[in-house]
């Protein structure tokens, strides 16, 4: 699927949800959109929101990633591998992960303070929460908690599972949102704890991810034709789903082979939770090479350009400086313009792409109204790019 704003004047409005099971229900805070004339006896503060196409601009970024962090040498002391190793085929340094208090939503809680401070956007003025993680804090997803935890009282919240695509589908969606009208302020949030899954005796995965997160503050403005989203792309093909895994595991009993009896209720038989990362590295590693130019191809033939000459930076999803640089070239797009940080970082799933961005804007390296190409790719699999107007 791919598209351009520039086309698509008038996109169509996204759906309505209610709240989230298990959430808080503020009766009065959900937002819903009304397509057509407002209810009767509704005010023009309800929160059934009459239907206003409006255009979408970026107004804020932020990051956070965990205190702790492990360097090459510190991997090297549990498996067989070297740094010299790590940095040759995939250009990481260190990666940080979680430690003591810190959570997936804690993480995004900061980043997300940060990105609305930048847009100047009070918490309880964001009517959406969207938070792209494959590694929430609960099962039933943790936006509702990162709600909470910002004061974003008035938002709908729920988590999107797109892996390490997850924040540019975020954004594709955030837009969509805005452009349906209805919804004025959006959080797009992209975070991930992937050394929860990481199994840290496979020297072939564990010296690639790292947690961390990044925000975005997504504002509506009036001109419909006004959309920092200029063209996007997007796909999954499930078939190549088992190239990256971390599969779901349960007991006999959790897997509903038996019915349940009191004695299963002991904690081992009622167990289930997900397995560690399990992965066909030079699979996934042939699958991003081919993907990853032609996604932001597409995506720029949608936004009316017709190469990557037009565009200012390119970040990609932070996975391996090989599979960047690869792309980079495939696309004639030279290194000043290509944005890394995985040497910091490693592979923080959905939350490398939105990282790269607000540390380049924070160094004040993308600039207002520059041209970002971005693209995430992974499990699922999926793949997904989009041009942003910053
Ligand atoms: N340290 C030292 N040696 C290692 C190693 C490590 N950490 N990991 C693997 N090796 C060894 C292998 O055992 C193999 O040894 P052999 O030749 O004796 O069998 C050799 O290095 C080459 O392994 P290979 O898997 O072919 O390496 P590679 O060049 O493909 O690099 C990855 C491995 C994982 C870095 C690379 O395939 C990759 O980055 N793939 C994409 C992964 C990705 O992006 N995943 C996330 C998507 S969101």
């Amino acid at each position: 699927m791919s598209a351009a704003f520039g086309v698509l004047a008038a996109a169509a409005p996204a759906p309505a949800r209610g709240p989230p099971l298990g959430t808080r229900h503020r009766a009065s805070s959900s937002p819903s959109v009304a397509f057509g004339s407002r209810p009767r006896g509704a005010s023009s503060s309800s929160a059934c929101r009459a239907f206003t196409p409006a255009g979408a601009k970026i107004a804020g970024v932020g990051m956070s990633v965990p205190a702790q962090f492990l360097t090459n040498d510190d991997l090297a002391s549990l498996v067989d591998t070297n740094d010299e190793w790590i940095r040759t085929r995939t250009g990481i340094g260190k990666r940080h992960v979680i430690s003591g208090d810190e959570t997936l939503t804690s993480l995004a809680a900061e980043a997300s303070a940060k990105a609305l401070e930048m847009a100047g956007v009070n918490a309880r003025d964001v009517d959406l929460v969207l938070l792209a993680t494959s590694s929430p804090d609960d099962a039933f997803g943790s936006a509702c908690t990162l709600q909470a935890a910002i004061g974003a009282e008035g938002a709908l919240a729920f988590d999107i599972t797109a892996a390490c695509s997850g924040f540019v589908v975020g954004v594709i969606n955030g837009v969509h949102f805005i452009r349906g009208g209805g919804f004025k302020n959006v959080l797009v949030v992209g975070a991930d704890v992937l050394s929860r899954y990481v199994d840290w005796r496979d020297r072939g995965t564990c010296i690639l991810f790292g947690d961390g997160c990044g925000a975005m503050v997504l504002t509506a403005v009036p001109d419909p034709n006004d959309c920092c989203l200029l063209g996007f792309d997007a796909h999954s093909d499930g078939e190549g789903n088992h190239n990256l895994t971390a599969s779901c595991v349960a007991s006999v009993s959790a897997r509903g082979e038996s019915k349940p009896r009191a004695e299963d209720a002991s904690a081992a038989s009622a167990f289930a939770g997900f397995d560690n990362i399990a992965m066909n590295g030079q699979e996934v590693f042939k699958f991003a090479v081919r993907t990853v130019p032609d996604t932001l191809g597409k995506s720029l033939k949608a936004a009316g350009m017709d190469d990557a000459s037009e565009i200012d930076h390119l970040v990609l999803h932070q996975a391996n400086q090989r599979i960047i640089d690869g792309a980079a070239k495939k696309l004639k797009v030279p290194a000043e313009k290509v944005v890394s940080n995985i040497e910091k970082y490693g592979n923080t799933g959905a939350g490398s792409v939105p990282i790269a961005i607000a540390e380049a804007v924070e160094e004040g390296r993308i600039k207002e109204g520059d041209v970002v190409a971005t693209a995430g790719f992974g499990a699922g699999l999926t793949w997904a790019s989009a041009i942003l107007r910053w």
